[in-house]
């Protein structure tokens, strides 16, 4: 591997500069990716041919030096697969045909193959492997058990999960079942993914952070531990690392920290330096900039990577993204210009840090 950055860092080792890539690097804020996806028909037909797929996961390597490619694909092709019927409305974001609303349909529920209803996902991770030629790890990924029911139950995006938090206090046992099949379903779709190539893996909580103090642990966290202490550990003789994201999960994170993973994502709430001292060296930490200032022009852009930079200190074991995905309304210039800043400001800082212990 020519550059092993991301690795290291996963694993709290020394690096020369901290590692950086950003949640939805591949996307619409780049004029090639909508390109492809004009040339694909549509986002799901881009994400299910494997050298498309693999043509945008690289496309924002070619632009800016990230330190890792992140599997282009979706969180959501896992309920697809199971037959709920995914597709994209013109700019409203996912929907099932099919949501889970009554019993019967949620007994009949059953996790999928990944070498068969979700082939073309494991095909575009060997793709990509081979088109990255080992300039980079390659990140795979999975939704959360309960960030997949909520948008299985709720059939699409919601400001208050209605159909799921009233499932979860009138039917607890459906919400569970659901889950149950969930967690089965991510722990096989992120081993196919290891076995195709994946280096690293990471869950997507992204509506965890939706759910009461005690509701977290029962049904996010609980499932969550699960998938990790099921994954397989290491491939081509290295460890696996896997990273656990719960956007709004600031207050659970000496909980994040002990569930098994590697490292914990940050969103852009969290002060790093008090994380930092409560999850101790226990796990690594990756974040945690504000996607919204990528809006303003690159001085501030500079400062506020600094900002985050410093906040985390020189200490081995952070991997630099944003707090939650970046917007399509991103200027290029502005991720030139992270990207840039995180690498000649962490050499700086980690360099002053060695010769100033
Ligand atoms: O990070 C990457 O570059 C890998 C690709 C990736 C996508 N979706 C591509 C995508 C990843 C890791 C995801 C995860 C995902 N998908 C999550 C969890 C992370 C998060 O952002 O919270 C969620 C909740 C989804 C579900 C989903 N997919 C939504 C809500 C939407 C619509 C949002 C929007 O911006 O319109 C998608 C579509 C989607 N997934 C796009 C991309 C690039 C945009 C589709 C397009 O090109 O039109």
């Amino acid at each position: 591997m020519t550059n092993d950055a991301l690795l290291r860092a996963l694993e709290r080792q020394p690096t020369d500069y901290t590692p950086v890539w950003l949640m939805r690097q591949a996307g619409r804020y780049l004029p090639e990716y909508r390109a492809t996806r004009e040339r694909a028909g549509s986002f799901l037909a881009l994400a299910k041919s494997p050298a498309l797929a693999a043509e945008v996961t690289l496309q924002p390597l070619e632009r800016f030096a990230l330190d890792a490619a992140i599997l282009f694909s979706d969180i959501l092709t896992v309920p697809d697969a199971m037959g709920l019927g995914l597709h994209f409305a013109d700019g409203e974001g996912p929907r099932f045909a099919r949501p889970l609303r009554d019993e019967a349909a949620i007994r009949a529920l059953a996790a999928p193959d990944p070498a068969d209803q979700l082939r073309y996902v494991i095909d575009a991770v060997r793709e990509i492997r081979k088109a990255l030629a080992g300039r980079v790890p390659l990140i795979g990924f999975a939704g959360s058990p309960f960030t997949l029911a909520c948008y299985m139950v709720e059939g699409a995006g919601s400001d208050d999960w209605r159909a799921l938090k009233t499932m979860l206090y009138a039917r607890p046992d459906l919400l569970h079942r659901i889950l149950e099949v969930n967690t089965r379903a991510v722990t096989d779709y992120l081993n196919a993914q290891i076995d195709a190539g994946a280096q690293v893996v990471m869950l997507f909580d992204t509506w965890g952070g939706q759910l009461s103090h005690a509701g977290y642990e029962e049904f996010s966290l609980a499932y969550s531990r699960r998938i990790l202490s099921g994954l397989r550990r290491e491939s081509g003789g290295r460890k696996v690392p896997s990273i656990l994201f719960t956007k709004g999960g600031g207050a659970w994170l000496e909980a994040m920290a002990a569930s098994g993973c590697t490292a914990v994502g940050l969103d852009w709430t969290v002060d790093p330096a008090a994380a930092r001292a409560r999850v101790g060296t226990r796990v690594a930490l990756q974040g945690n900039l504000d996607p919204a200032a990528l809006f303003a022009p690159p001085d501030a852009v500079r400062r506020e990577v600094r900002r985050v930079l410093d906040a985390f200190g020189p200490a081995p074991g952070h991997v630099f993204n944003l707090g939650h995905g970046i917007s399509q309304h991103t200027p290029v210039e502005s991720v030139a210009a992270l990207v840039d800043e995180v690498r000649t400001y962490s050499r700086r800082l980690r360099g002053a840090a060695r010769s100033n212990p």
